[in-house]
C-alpha cells in the first residue's frame, strides 16, 4: 500500500466475511435516475460506475422499493419484482467491475410514499395525507415482500444488502413513539416498537442464509416528542444480537429535516458523528457514521478516536468523485466541497426532478443530461 496521511482510513476492515479495501462508503443517495417506473437506467450505471471508481470500499446504492405501494417516487428504483433483476444485476456489475463492493438498500416508505393510499403503524398524517393502519396479516406481507426483495438483491450479484431503517420511513415509523401509537405487540414501549423491524430482519436473514444484511439505523429523529438515542440503542443492541453486518447511522427524518434549528446543524461538518459515537458504545458491529464528512483530516480523527468504523459519503463523493484518492494522495485543498448553504440536490429530488450539482466541473451537468430518459 502506498504511504498516505490518513492509515486509519486506508486501513482494510472484515466486515461480515467481506473485505473492505479501506473505510470509505458511499451513503445512499436517492437523485431520481431511476428510468420511470423503477429500472436501472443508463444514467444510474453512469452515475454509479463513477461512484465505484472513486476508490470508495463500499458502495451502498440508494433506497428501490420492496412494493409499490411503498414507494418514495415514480422515479425510486425497484426490486419488488423479478422483472427488474436484469437491470439490477448490470447494476451490481457495473459497481464490482471497478473494485468495490455494491450493496442495495431497500425500502418501504411507509406514510412517506407518493401514492394514493398510504400505509403506516398508526394514523398519523404525512403530507396532509391520514395513513391507512396497517393490519397484522398486511404486516406479513410486508414482512415477505422484504424478504424476497433482499433474495433478488442476492440474485442479482451484489455483496450486500442494507435494509432502511433510516430517514422517517416504515421501518422507522414503527420504533418512534410519535408515528406508533398501536395498542397491540407492536406499540407501546419500545421492545414492542422494535418488533417489526426484527421480523423483517429475521424474514430477511431466514431467506438469504448467510448473505450479509447491514441496516440504516435512525437514532434520532431530532423531534421532542421523537425517536432519542435512549430508546433506539435498544434496537442497536437487538440488530447486533441478530447478525446485522453493520449499523449505518443518521439523524433526522422529512419532519425535522427543515426545522431552522436542524438546517443550522447540518451545515457543520460531521453533524451526525455524535449519534454514531453513541451508538458504538452499544454495540461491536461496525458502525458508518455520514454528514457533511467534507475533509479526509475530519474522517480520519473520527476512526482514530474511534466514534466509528466507518465513513459513508453521500454528497460528499457526488460532488466530487475523487475525494478518495485526493485523500490518498494528500491533495486535501483540491477536494471539491459541497456548500454548506446549499440543498439544490435534495430540493430538485422532492419536485420529482433528477439532481445535479452547481458545483460540478462545466459540461458534467449536460453529458448527465443526455443519458437521462
Ligand atoms: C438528495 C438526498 C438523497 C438521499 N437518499 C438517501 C437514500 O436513498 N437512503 C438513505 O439511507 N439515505 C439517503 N440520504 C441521506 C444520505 O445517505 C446521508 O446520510 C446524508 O446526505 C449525509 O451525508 P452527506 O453529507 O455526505 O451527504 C439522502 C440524502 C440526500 C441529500
Ligand atoms: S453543493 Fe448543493 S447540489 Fe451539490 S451536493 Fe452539495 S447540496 Fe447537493
Amino acid at each position: 500500500m502506498s504511504k498516505t496521511a490518513y492509515p486509519n482510513l486506508f486501513k482494510p476492515l472484515k466486515v461480515d466475511g467481506l473485505r473492505l479495501k479501506n473505510r470509505i462508503t458511499m451513503a445512499p443517495l436517492y437523485l431520481g435516475y431511476a428510468a420511470p417506473g423503477g429500472k436501472v437506467s443508463p444514467l444510474m450505471l453512469a452515475h454509479y460506475k463513477l461512484m465505484a471508481q472513486s476508490g470508495a470500499a463500499l458502495i451502498v446504492v440508494e433506497g428501490s422499493g420492496i412494493i409499490v405501494n411503498g414507494s418514495g417516487s415514480a422515479r425510486t428504483l425497484r426490486c419488488d419484482h423479478n422483472r427488474y433483476l436484469k437491470g439490477l444485476h448490470g447494476l451490481a456489475k457495473a459497481i464490482k467491475e471497478e473494485k468495490a463492493l455494491a450493496a442495495l438498500q431497500i425500502n418501504h416508505a411507509g406514510r412517506f410514499a407518493q401514492v394514493a393510499e398510504p400505509v403506516a403503524p398508526s394514523a398519523v398524517p404525512a403530507f396532509g395525507a391520514t395513513p391507512h393502519v396497517l393490519t397484522r396479516k398486511e404486516m406479513k406481507t410486508i414482512q415477505k415482500q422484504y424478504a424476497k426483495a433482499a433474495l433478488r438483491v442476492q440474485r442479482a450479484g451484489f455483496d450486500l444488502v442494507e435494509l432502511h431503517g433510516g430517514t422517517g420511513y416504515l421501518l422507522a415509523q414503527f420504533v418512534s413513539p410519535r408515528t406508533n401509537t398501536r395498542t397491540d405487540a407492536y406499540g407501546g414501549p419500545i421492545e414492542n416498537r422494535i418488533r417489526f423491524p426484527l421480523e423483517v430482519l429475521k424474514g430477511v436473514k431466514d431467506l438469504v442464509g448467510d448473505f450479509p444484511v447491514g441496516y440504516r439505523f435512525l437514532a434520532d429523529e431530532w423531534l421532542p416528542d421523537g425517536l432519542h438515542v435512549e430508546e433506539s440503542r435498544v434496537l442497536a443492541k437487538t440488530l447486533e444480537e441478530n447478525g446485522v453486518a453493520y449499523i449505518s447511522v443518521m439523524g433526522g427524518t422529512y419532519e425535522s429535516f427543515f426545522l431552522p434549528g436542524v438546517i443550522k446543524e447540518s451545515r457543520k461538518p460531521g453533524y451526525m458523528v455524535s449519534l454514531a459515537e453513541a451508538i458504538k458504545r452499544e454495540v461491536k458491529v461496525p458502525v458508518i457514521t455520514a454528514g457533511r464528512i467534507s475533509t479526509p483530516g475530519l474522517a480520519e480523527s473520527i476512526l482514530r478516536e474511534k466514534k466509528a468504523d466507518l465513513i459513508g459519503l453521500a454528497r460528499m463523493l457526488w460532488v466530487d468523485p475523487e475525494w478518495p484518492r485526493k485523500a490518498r494522495k494528500g491533495l486535501d485543498r483540491s477536494i471539491i466541497k459541497c456548500s454548506p448553504k446549499c440543498d439544490a440536490c435534495l430540493q430538485l429530488v422532492m419536485q420529482g426532478k433528477p439532481a445535479f450539482c452547481p458545483r460540478w466541473k462545466k459540461g458534467k451537468r449536460a453529458e448527465y443530461k443526455a443519458l437521462f430518459q
